[in-house]
């Protein structure tokens, strides 16, 4: 059986010690009601911004450089936005189209790529917190669908915008259309990807930015920041070469490079990424997103320590820290300072090792530089590598929530991630795929989930691996554990629809449900959309069940995901908003094009290509 040669490959060392943090002196202090009470100011040195400064929740002032907690009417980054959000009336609309073309962003030679209005990363998203995101994609490939997941957005009462090909949507075949249309009941930095196998790691990826407050002043907004892997075969080639190396119990082919805002330099030419004309004395933003397909990413800033403000669209209480590590994902923002000697200072990005990833070219790296400095490369040293996988400890949002566990030790629910062996080839090969309880995900482009929801059909075939909730308002408790005993102990950067989860716990072996629940956290857990479950150990999470769907939740790495890493939450199936509209003309079109699809769909459909033998 050719599992048992996994371990030797795929094994990976983790370190134990967490990140090192410290809090800044000027950091919030924490009052009557569980919320942040006095904001002092950060910083003296900058505009003539008048300030007054949010102290509770809601309280109306208006957003500048000294008071970024505020924001405007009545809301702050003290409002519990899972409660309340502005509605702007306003919608801000963007076209994307989808075509196939080539790409060389690191000068390394050119590639076939899948990308939104020629460029990559597409373009950023653009609005303001409470504002009306309305986006029409055309898929102008010849031979695949498409369809885009907007990474972290809630949709609340709009699954049918989620963008999933096989659960919430028919993909959309070469020629369709559709408008996306959502609310945007958060703020802060994520992404947006294609979620149809395997196109977004060849370039279908983009930022999107929902201006809202922060909790941390600064002067200016660099913007979005994406990091990602960057491989010179397609991904529909790597996926089969992952999944080819998952049979022969070896680890996915290694990225050639990282890319950083979009390039790198490689022996043949490329360039680095520049920033320039930072001015002496200021605070930027920076929003750093990790679209990686499988590596995750440590980022600093030559002598610059980052203060970080969020954790995926959830502000934080600020830290500092010299580096900071990005899953599959995620999306910290960060507040550097520019008060060292003028000059020019690397940005790094490296692939950790201790993570599992790696890639064949090194370190990516990109240019920092303040006005007046020489031209020229900078000669500025890095920071130490903590050299482990560790996600920071001290992620606490800003706005207090706390976690109801009356119904833990009842509803608590379990799942097992683990590879197994699905069946055996033709040639009787073990075929070896990624499962939740021992099911791979599959899903039917031509018959999603909500097709089954608008037909009153529970005829759910078994490979959805579909949870169904019954009730709503109530807490969904899960404790998703990778077995101690493992062949492939390596971390899963666990992503979910539809939802923030809050983190309540995560260590190395079998989770004690006997200690349980006191030795959880339930006092404003962080709380996010992406969360690192340990390699062999287990993650603890809880979010309450108020949207209405069928939410996907999946390891972010796309060879996993492809290969069935998934499970499906259908919530109050009957309180859900059908999709309407379009619905059954993209259906058909679909329905259509696959009939005569030149390329077959050979993997769970969600991500990447799974060759079956
Ligand atoms: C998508 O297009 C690429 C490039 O033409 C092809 O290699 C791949 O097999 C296609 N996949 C699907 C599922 O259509
Ligand atoms: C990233 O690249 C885009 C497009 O080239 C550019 O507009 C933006 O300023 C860059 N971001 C930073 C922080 O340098
Ligand atoms: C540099 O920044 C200053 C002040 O923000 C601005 O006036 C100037 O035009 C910028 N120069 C370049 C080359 O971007
Ligand atoms: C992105 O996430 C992947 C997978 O978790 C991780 O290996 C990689 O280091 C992350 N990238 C960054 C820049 O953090
Ligand atoms: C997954 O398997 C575990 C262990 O067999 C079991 O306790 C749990 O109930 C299963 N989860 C679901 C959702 O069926």
């Amino acid at each position: 059986m050719r599992l048992s040669t996994i371990a030797g490959t795929w094994l990976v060392a983790f370190a134990s010690q967490s990140v090192a943090v410290q809090l800044p002196e000027d950091h919030i202090a924490w009052g009557v009601g569980g919320k942040p009470v006095t904001l002092q100011r950060r910083q003296a040195t900058s505009t003539s911004a008048t300030a007054t400064t949010t102290k509770v929740a809601d309280s109306a002032c208006t957003n500048g450089p000294l008071t970024r907690t505020c924001w405007s009417n009545g809301y702050s980054a003290a409002t519990d936005f899972d409660a309340k959000w502005p509605t702007t009336g306003k919608t801000v609309s963007y076209s994307l189209t989808l075509t196939s073309g080539t790409c060389n962003p690191d000068g390394a030679g050119s590639r076939p790529c899948q990308l939104f209005n020629g460029q990559f990363p597409g373009p950023t998203i653009r609005a303001n917190w409470g504002d009306t995101i309305s986006v029409t994609l055309k898929n102008s490939l010849t031979t695949n669908g498409t369809g885009i997941h907007w990474h972290g957005i809630r949709q609340l009462n709009s699954v049918s915008q989620d963008g999933v090909p096989g659960i919430t949507e028919c993909p959309l075949a070469p020629g369709d259309t559709k408008t996306y249309t959502f609310q945007a009941t958060q703020f802060g930095t994520t992404w947006y990807h294609s979620h149809f196998s395997a196109q977004y790691g060849d370039g279908a990826t983009g930022a999107i930015i929902i201006d809202g407050p922060a909790s941390s002043n600064y002067d200016f907004d660099l913007g979005a920041y994406p990091v990602t892997d960057w491989y010179y075969p397609t991904s529909w080639q790597l996926g089969i070469q992952a999944h080819n190396n998952l049979q022969r119990g070896s680890a996915p082919p290694p990225a050639d490079t990282i890319l950083i805002n979009g390039t790198n330099v490689s022996p043949s030419g490329g360039a680095y990424a520049k920033t320039q004309n930072l001015t002496k004395n200021k605070k930027y933003r920076l929003r750093l997103i990790n679209m990686s397909a499988d590596n995750a990413i440590r980022v600093s800033l030559d002598n610059h320590p980052f203060t970080v403000i969020t954790s995926d669209l959830v502000p934080i209480k600020p830290f500092t820290t010299e580096t900071i590590l990005l899953a599959v994902g995620q999306r910290y923002d960060v507040i550097f300072q520019t008060n060292k000697a003028v000059g020019n200072y690397w940005l790094r990005a490296s692939a950790v090792a201790a993570c599992a990833s790696g890639n064949k070219n090194g370190n990516a790296q990109a240019i920092f530089s303040y006005a007046g400095a020489e031209s020229g490369n900078p000669t500025s040293t890095a920071y130490a590598d903590p050299g482990n996988c560790n996600e920071p400890t001290v992620l606490t949002p800003w706005v207090k929530n706390t976690v109801d566990q009356t119904a833990f030790m009842n509803q608590v629910g379990n799942l097992n991630i683990d590879i197994s062996v699905a069946g055996t080839t033709t040639n009787g090969q073990n075929i070896v795929v990624w499962s939740v309880n021992l099911t791979a995900i599959d899903v039917t482009w031509e018959k999603p989930t909500l097709q089954y929801i608008k037909d009153k059909n529970t005829n759910y075939p078994t490979a959805f691996n579909l949870i169904e909730f019954p009730v709503v308002n109530t807490w969904s408790y899960w404790i998703i554990q990778e077995p101690a005993n493992t062949r492939v102990p390596i971390p899963h950067p666990i992503h979910l629809h539809g939802h923030d989860f809050y983190v309540l716990g995560r260590g190395s072996g079998v989770f004690d449900k006997s200690t349980s629940p006191s030795s959880l956290t339930w006092e404003n857990p962080t709380r996010r959309d992406t969360a690192i479950l340990p390699g062999g150990g287990w993650l603890a999470i809880a979010f309450p069940m108020d949207n209405p769907g069928a939410w996907l939740m999946h390891c972010h790495i796309a060879w996993h995901v492809s290969d069935g890493l998934a499970v499906q939450f259908l919530e109050s199936k009957d309180k859900m908003n059908l999709p309407g509209g379009d619905w059954d003309s993209t259906c058909q079109k679909w329905a259509t094009f696959q009939a005569t699809m030149p390329y077959p769909k050979t993997d769970s459909g969600l991500k990447f290509l799974l060759e079956r033998d």
